[in-house]
């Protein structure tokens, strides 16, 4: 472990994309560490992502897009940082990011798991993709997904400490180039109901929480195939049935969880009418926005159709992506 001497002049710079979970994760079998119940597999989008640098400071202190962040949302950044480092070394963190947060984007994500590749570097402790996976764990589940490149595979592990606990990737972005996710921001309000909260209501109070992780479980698995077969069809449905599992079950807490608006079920609706089903898939995470997955070649009906039923909402159209990644320094940097 690096003297502070040695780190007061040091910085580091990351950047990490989103990721869309097509199997949820949902439900954890250790709060503390984020482990999760179950598998999980999902895509990282090429289009967004959040930078983080890291410079000394006498205390802890994360200035998101320019805004200092309350002392009370400071511990998932220093579960990452100590996990690397003894005090009394302490940080500044810059957070940039173009990820649209309150639209249900996981923004999270992409955080943390940023952090975790800057937080190794400005450490200097030499980690592989999965301790960093397993690291941006830590600060956010979902940020186990964010650091493997292209489509990821979330293993939950079984051991108490998390070592086992890391995403790898299925396959690079450039497995299946033809892929096309595309967010529909219907809503921009932040969710009533955090992931943590929903997680932890759904584990303690629904009926079919049970038969929820055993489902993950088995569909994780399936989900890989598809990916690596390309075959969009059966990943299409799979990836609905996973998200409407999700939030039957969500509903089925003490009190009932909805995330999903009738307004974006509606659209659903009649886009089954529109459109082929093979061609489109839909998911959900712990908000309303829908996120779409087509193939190129069917892109343009599926904007049409969006258009002219969502008439002016803002979309967000992206492929699979890269994963975490340093980013050289730039004396701008410094946040
Ligand atoms: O934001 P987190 O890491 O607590 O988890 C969010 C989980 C979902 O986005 C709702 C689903 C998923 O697997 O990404």
């Amino acid at each position: 472990m690096p003297s502070r001497s040695m780190l007061s002049s040091r910085s580091a710079v990351a950047s990490a994309p989103p990721n869309i979970a097509l199997v949820k994760y949902w439900g954890k079998r250790d709060e503390s560490g984020n482990l999760p119940a179950a598998d999980s597999v999902s895509i990282c989008l090429d289009g967004p992502r959040t930078k983080v640098t890291m410079v000394p400071s006498d205390a802890d202190e994360v200035i998101w897009n320019s805004e200092r962040l309350a002392e009370p949302l400071l511990p998932p950044y220093q579960r990452v940082l100590d996990a690397l480092r003894r005090p009394p070394h302490r940080v500044r963190i810059g957070v940039t990011t173009s990820v649209p947060v309150a639209a249900g984007l996981a923004g999270s994500a992409a955080v943390m798991a940023a952090l975790a590749v800057a937080a190794a570097d400005y450490f200097e402790v030499a980690l592989g993709d999965p301790a960093l996976s397993a690291l941006a764990r830590c600060g956010s589940g979902s940020a186990a997904r964010s650091v493997p490149a292209g489509f990821a595979y979330w293993h939950r592990g079984a051991l108490a400490d998390g070592s086992d606990s890391f995403a790898t990737s299925i396959a690079g972005p450039e497995h299946w180039p033809e892929l096309r996710l595309v967010a529909l921001f219907l809503d921009r309000e932040r969710k009533l109901v955090s992931s943590t909260v929903g997680m932890r209501r759904t584990a303690a109070t629904s009926p079919l929480y049970r038969r929820w992780v055993e489902a993950c479980n088995e569909a994780a698995p399936r989900m890989r195939d598809y990916i690596l077969a390309r075959d969009f069809a059966a990943l299409a449905a799979a990836t609905r049935e996973q998200a409407m599992h999700m939030h039957a079950t969500c509903l089925t807490t003490q009190p009932p969880i909805l995330y999903l608006s009738r307004r974006a079920v509606a659209l659903l609706e009649t886009l089954d009418t529109a459109l082929p089903t093979d061609s489109w898939s839909a998911t959900f995470d712990a908000g309303t926005n829908p996120i779409f997955l087509t193939l190129s070649q069917h892109l343009p009906d599926l904007v049409a159709a969006l258009e002219e039923l969502a008439p002016g909402i803002e979309r967000l159209v992206a492929r699979p992506g890269k994963g975490a990644a340093l980013e050289a320094g730039q004396p701008g940097d410094t946040p």
